[in-house]
């Protein structure tokens, strides 16, 4: 089992860093691989909705997004973690994240996804849906915990007072754990749901 966690935090060693390490901790004691991505303060560009990934089956835009693709493809499961900016995820992640959902033509289905979002107060749950939308698109299960998963603190190292929301993270870590497995079980079992051609109905009349 692989999980490769992205940390979109621009601090190498902030509050969203100390919520995956919590997940981390459960990863390695379950013996899950990890590959760990820190998006940190590089300058990512957003889509610019060229369409050449059509084609070429990878982002025109030739940077750390393509090397990225490479680990999603791999990977049994995804943990996206994000600072609340402006109740939303930071602004260069959602850059990343556009480009990596819809440049890699591969199929996601069955890989699971869990978000994670950090604030000092409020705009978590709007984040936290936002996120979320990645994968439900993908046809990629999201993983539960024991609450939303929101973890509160400002500065960095702050998130050590929110004991219920590291706890949500290790809880969201052990059942994505129990999800990758039975989701492996299941498509040795059984494969993959057939998949049909894709319908678009654009909404132009
Ligand atoms: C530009 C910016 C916008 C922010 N917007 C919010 C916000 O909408 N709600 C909130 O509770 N905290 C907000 N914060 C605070 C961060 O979410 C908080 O400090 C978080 O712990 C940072 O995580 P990090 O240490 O992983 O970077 C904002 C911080 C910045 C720099």
């Amino acid at each position: 089992m692989k999980v490769l966690m992205i940390n979109g935090s621009p601090k190498d060693n902030g509050n969203t860093a100390r919520a995956l390490a919590e997940m981390c901790g459960v990863f390695e004691k379950e013996g899950v691989e990890i590959e760990y991505f820190h998006v940190g303060n590089k300058a990512i560009s957003g889509c610019t909705g060229c369409a050449a990934c059509f084609k070429i089956k990878k982002c025109a835009i030739d940077d750390v997004v393509n090397e990225l693709a490479l680990k999603l493809e791999q990977c049994d499961g995804v943990v996206i973690g994000s600072p609340v900016y402006y109740a939303a995820p930071n602004g260069t992640l959602i850059a990343l994240l556009d480009r990596l959902f819809y440049s890699t033509k591969f199929d996601k289905r069955m890989k699971v996804g869990a978000a994670l979002v950090v604030a000092r107060r409020g705009g978590c749950t709007a984040a936290f849906d936002q996120l979320n939308k990645y994968f439900s698109i993908s046809g990629m299960p999201i993983a539960p915990s024991q609450y939303w998963n929101i973890a509160h603190g400002a500065l960095p190292g702050q998130i050590e007072e929110d004991g219920e929301g590291l706890q949500t993270m290790r809880t969201l870590a052990a059942n994505m754990v129990f999800l990758m497995r039975s989701i492996d079980l299941g498509k040795q079992a059984y494969g993959l749901p057939e998949k049909e051609k894709a319908v678009r109905t654009n909404f132009v009349r």
